[in-house]
């Protein structure tokens, strides 16, 4: 049984627990919160002891793993922490806001021998697995060209506002858009350049339009923004345009994910998605299937002392890498190599 520790019981810290309490493998210990009522409240649901000061928690829990749930320009501190006190480290995203942060929670964790995951939760959702599925295996021919979205309310949840001051969050572009920018390296690789425009704000680039750049990959576009209105639905979209036919999936929509093919009419393929289990007081696991399959990936990591390969801390501090030569690159108003 894998014990687990929480730091940061906002709205993820609570999204995390709930996956712990539907996975057999682990086991929620202790979470920890500086709003004490919200550590408090996320360990009374699930059986858990709640702290106001994370180093107690290190102390005194028996812990095997970290999960940090904090506001971003936290993470690097308390992930070294945890590091250093010899616990596995699971980082939300984005890993950091500088390079030179990613890089001391790498350095921290390969020093004291522990494993680093950050939650790049898009390489574990069930509809953009399958995408890369078909572009690896080549069912509808070779992929000619993709763009992706991502777009947003404002986000008014966040502790003291702290989303909606870039030099915390990074704005748009580092906290949502990287969703984005780290599946398109996921499923093409690392990109020689990118070229950026977007809508600068005093939240920072809340909106950023890119075009990643390769050699013979196809071509690849994204947009994320929050800089919407409050009533604004969320959602998260894609259309990848094949030889053989259309994979187009919008969050937003009823049949959310559908496929054109040339000679068909169109479908809804079906893909693997955890079991559809209701867990008391959660609800059903397959709606949440992305954070579930992602957390029990590092999970099993610990369990069977393997390395997690899905997203190694490398591809997180690339992500980043690439997030800020896009910010350079809307900055500039020019291209701008990796
Ligand atoms: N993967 C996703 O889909 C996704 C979605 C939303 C947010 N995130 C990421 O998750 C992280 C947390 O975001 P959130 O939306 O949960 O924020 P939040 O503001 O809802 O929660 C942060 C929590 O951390 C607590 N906190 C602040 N400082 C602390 C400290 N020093 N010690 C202990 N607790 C402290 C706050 O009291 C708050 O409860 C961010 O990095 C964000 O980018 C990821």
């Amino acid at each position: 049984m894998v014990k687990v520790g929480i730091v940061g019981a906002g709205f993820m810290g609570q999204m995390h627990s709930n996956v712990y309490a539907a996975l057999p493998e682990a086991m929620l210990v202790a979470v920890a919160d500086i709003r004490e009522e919200n550590a408090r409240k996320v360990a009374r649901s699930h059986k858990a002891l709640p702290y106001a000061d994370f180093s107690k928690m290190l102390e005194k829990e028996e812990i095997d793993m970290v999960d940090i749930c904090l506001p971003t320009y936290l993470h690097a501190e308390y992930a070294v922490k945890a590091a250093q006190a010899g616990k596995h480290v699971l980082c939300e995203k984005p890993m950091a806001l500088t390079l030179e942060e990613a890089d001391s929670m790498i350095e921290a964790a390969e020093k004291a021998g522990v494993y680093l995951m950050v939650a790049h939760c898009i390489r574990f959702w069930p509809e953009y697995l399958y995408l890369k599925r078909v572009v690896e295996e080549g069912e509808l021919g070779e992929l000619n060209s993709i763009s992706l979205r991502r777009l947003s309310p404002p986000v008014t949840w966040s502790w003291e506002d702290w989303m909606g001051d870039f030099r915390k969050s990074g704005g748009a572009a580092t906290d949502l858009h990287i969703h984005d920018t780290d599946f398109v390296l996921y499923l093409l690789g690392r990109p020689y350049s990118v070229f950026s425009e977007g809508t600068r704000t005093r939240h920072g680039w809340s909106h950023i339009f890119t075009i990643y750049h390769y050699e013979t990959s196809p071509t690849a576009m994204a947009e994320g923004g929050w800089d919407t209105t409050p009533h604004f639905p969320f959602s998260m979209a894609y259309t990848a345009y094949f030889e053989k036919g259309v994979i187009d999936f919008n969050s937003a929509r009823d049949l959310a994910l559908t496929v054109y093919e040339e000679d068909k009419p169109p479908y809804s393929p079906s893909i693997d998605k955890p079991q559809a289990e209701e867990v008391e007081g959660i609800g059903n696991i397959a709606a949440i299937a992305g954070y579930f399959n992602e957390i029990q990936h590092f999970v099993n990591c610990i369990r069977d002392r393997k390395p997690p390969t899905v997203v190694t801390p490398e591809d997180a501090r690339t992500s980043l890498e690439i997030i800020l030569a896009e910010i350079k690159s809307a900055e500039t108003g020019r291209e701008v190599k990796l």
